[in-house]
């Protein structure tokens, strides 16, 4: 089965559960749907599961529950980031943001009930390899949470001064070094190797964000654009330029190649890699017309 069948299915499954029965808030309901469905790009648990291949898959309903439940996490972030006490953003993947469409209310709600059902779902899962399930409730939670995780880094937007790349590993960084760790535990591989890969590729991801921030227009991107700028948001572009983020792009991608532990899957890896850092790079006329601006 290929990775988005197996993410299509172990998610439908997740989220009939989750939405519960005419004994649950019907809106409520509704909201988690539309938080996680029809999905963005999915590059976290596609990650996870490509490491989780590469190093052998021997526990796939594991690795499944594993990326589901890093999937809702990130989803729940992006409710969160998209409230007025953060980012304001009224469009999020092509349609109104959470809040927008429902409610604040319904935003907080649904935010924090995705975050409960991410653990829940490895907790669930533990039945298949308890061991294996619980390290990854801890690299999830800790990579989700203070000091090291997502929160950290939505708290480092409340601070006077900000260390960019701490700000981004914690932001960013975090749930894609969780891509990887989960990925080599749901195999039954350690993870202390594989966080590294993850850093790297978070890295890269939060510094094309940025470039597309700066560069894209809200059709083309299916959210808010110039949102560094507005909020006066540490960003790559603003610290280093068009160009020079550019650049760093690519030197960390190189780096992220370098770093693939040893394993089975080691080509297919970099491969992977390869294939998102072209994807990652802003395209050729979207930086002819913005030369000036590098
Ligand atoms: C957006 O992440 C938030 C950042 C960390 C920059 P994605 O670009 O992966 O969002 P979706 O899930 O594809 O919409
Ligand atoms: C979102 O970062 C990261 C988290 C939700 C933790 P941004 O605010 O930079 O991402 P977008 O541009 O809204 O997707
Ligand atoms: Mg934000
Ligand atoms: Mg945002």
């Amino acid at each position: 089965m290929s990775i988005t069948a197996r993410l299509d299915a172990a998610t439908a499954l997740v989220m009939a559960r989750a939405m519960g029965g005419a004994d649950a808030p019907r809106k409520l309901a509704s909201a988690l749907h539309y938080a996680v469905t029809p999905g963005g790009a999915r590059i976290r648990p596609t990650i996870l599961l490509s490491v989780a291949m590469a190093c052998g898959d021997d526990r796939p309903a594991l690795a499944d529950a594993a990326a589901v439940a890093l999937e809702l996490i990130h989803c729940a972030s992006l409710v969160h980031d998209d409230l007025p006490c953060f980012d304001d953003a009224d469009l999020r993947r092509g349609k109104p943001s959470l809040h927008r469409a429902y409610s604040e209310p319904l935003a907080v709600l649904a935010g924090d009930s995705l975050i409960v059902l991410g653990f829940d779902v490895l907790a669930e899962a533990a039945g298949a390899d308890a061991d294996r399930a619980l390290k990854m409730i801890r690299v999830l939670s800790k990579r989700t949470g203070m000091p090291y995780g997502i929160c950290a880094g939505q708290g480092w937007e409340s601070e006077a001064q900000v260390n960019l790349s701490a700000y981004h590993r914690a932001k960013t960084g975090a749930l894609f070094i969780a891509a990887t760790q989960m990925g080599a535990l749901a195999a039954g591989q350690d993870a202390e190797p594989w966080e590294e890969l993850g850093a790297r590729i978070g890295e890269a991801f939060q510094v094309a964000d940025d470039l597309r921030d700066a560069l894209y227009d809200a059709e083309t991107l299916g959210k808010p654009v110039g949102q560094d700028a507005a909020h006066d948001r540490p960003n790559a572009v603003s610290a280093y330029g068009v160009q020079g983020a550019i650049r760093q792009l690519k030197d960390i991608l190189g780096g992220a190649i370098a770093s693939i532990p040893s394993c089975p899957g080691e080509a297919m890896l970099a491969d992977m890699v390869r294939r998102y850092a072209e994807r990652m790079t802003p395209v050729a006329p979207v930086l002819h017309q913005t030369a000036a601006r590098g």
